[in-house]
């Protein structure tokens, strides 16, 4: 039995709320949420892996065995948070693509086990379609259409959202993630990791005019994206000064310069694709959604066209097992079966996503 008020693990069952567990361990952070409803965030919590910091980067072998050692006690912890028994679960929903395969694995085995030995439907989950909707959570149902773009360390998608498990793509990045551009610069600069954060502060106190850094696919048509000629252009500039250490002041310039030129083609194909769609809103997700500059100008270029600019709390925008929690509740409402051969895919493009828009 529960407590806390709520009506689920209610002894008739009947009208019973679902209580879903979500698990996320696409990359380098640890999540496991308990959602009541579809609704009710009942607990979450999200556990970056430090581990990763003195290297620079995200390294898959450590990621996943600190997935391994962190998840079984998130689960107990956000099951003694939520007031919740293990048997008050209706169902697991855990990331099953895209993503580092060694982290993924380790998440599906775990919600495998762990629905097996309750008896309850495990549900494979798309970690980006999951970011597309992580907003309703905080902000209600998105009106549609929709454009979504998710920006993070990993990703950087342009989606059209018509519906739940409806969407057409419009365009993905042709190499590096906008966050990872963040984060190479950041590491040309001499700054730690991750450097998004970083370069979002210095830019404020440089000059983003200081350097003509290029705006990459801006001069094609469609809606991928391009961001390693724009890392390159960093690095060249920066060679011709020596290395790192760098004066403050010529780092700032190059956040503020570099930021500009992200910003400016982000907000480029984003509008043009709300235009394309005639999108009512704009759900922005992922990581880099934390980019002051970012939200400034895409809300302003919302505000000019009448559209709803949508961007949930840090903790929603990030990896996290809300949005997972939600897309399971999500997917056995519609009575969605559970896959029994559950398996994990490192690609976009292997996970099964409804792309066709219809
Ligand atoms: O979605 P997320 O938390 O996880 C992964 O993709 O793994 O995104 C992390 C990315 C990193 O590349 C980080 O540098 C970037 O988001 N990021 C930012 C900011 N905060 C985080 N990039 C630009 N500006 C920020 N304020
Ligand atoms: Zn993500």
């Amino acid at each position: 039995m529960t407590r806390g008020g709520s009506h689920v693990g209610s002894a008739a069952g009947a009208g019973r709320a679902a209580l879903v567990l979500g698990i996320e361990t696409s990359c380098d952070d640890t999540s496991v949420a308990v959602l009541e409803g579809g609704a009710r965030l009942r607990a979450h919590l999200i556990a970056a892996q430090d581990v990763h910091r003195i290297y620079g980067g995200v390294v898959p072998e450590l990621a996943s065995r600190a997935h391994l050692e962190l998840l079984p006690r998130l689960v107990g912890r956000a099951l003694a948070e939520a007031g919740a028994g293990a048997r008050d679960l209706t169902a697991v929903a855990v990331t099953r693509a895209p993503g580092l395969v060694g982290s993924l694995v380790v998440g599906v085995a775990f919600a495998k086990a762990y629905g097996l030995a309750l008896g309850i439907p495990v549900i494979g989950v798309n970690h980006i379609e999951a970011h597309l909707h992580a907003g309703t959570l905080e902000l209600g149902p998105s009106p549609e259409p929709a454009v979504a773009l998710v920006v993070s360390g990993g990703h950087t998608e342009l989606v059209e959202v018509r519906g739940v498990r409806r969407y057409r793509w419009l365009g993905s990045t042709l190499d590096d993630a906008a966050g990872e551009a963040f984060d190479k610069v950041a590491k040309l600069l001499g700054l730690g990791f991750p450097g998004g954060p970083e370069i979002d502060r210095l830019a404020t106190e440089g000059d983003r005019e200081a350097f003509d850094f290029p705006r990459p696919m801006l001069d094609q048509p469609g809606f991928d994206f391009s961001f390693s000629g724009l890392k390159t252009a960093v690095a060249l500039a920066l060679a011709r000064r020596g290395g790192p250490p760098f004066p403050p002041a010529l780092v700032a310039d190059v956040a503020a310069s570099f930021q500009a030129a992200v910003v400016d083609t982000l907000v480029s194909r984003a509008t043009a694709a709300v235009a394309a769609v005639g999108a009512r809103a704009l759900n922005l997700g992922g990581g880099v959604a934390a980019n002051r500059e970012l939200r400034h100008r895409l809300g302003e270029a919302c505000a000019a066209r009448g559209v709803e600019m949508r961007v949930p709390s840090p903790r929603l925008c990030a990896d996290n097992a809300a949005m997972i929690a939600l897309l399971g509740a999500w997917m056995l409402e519609r009575g969605e079966l559970p896959d029994p051969e559950l398996d994990v895919a490192a690609s976009l493009e292997e996970s099964g996503l409804p792309l066709g828009g219809d």
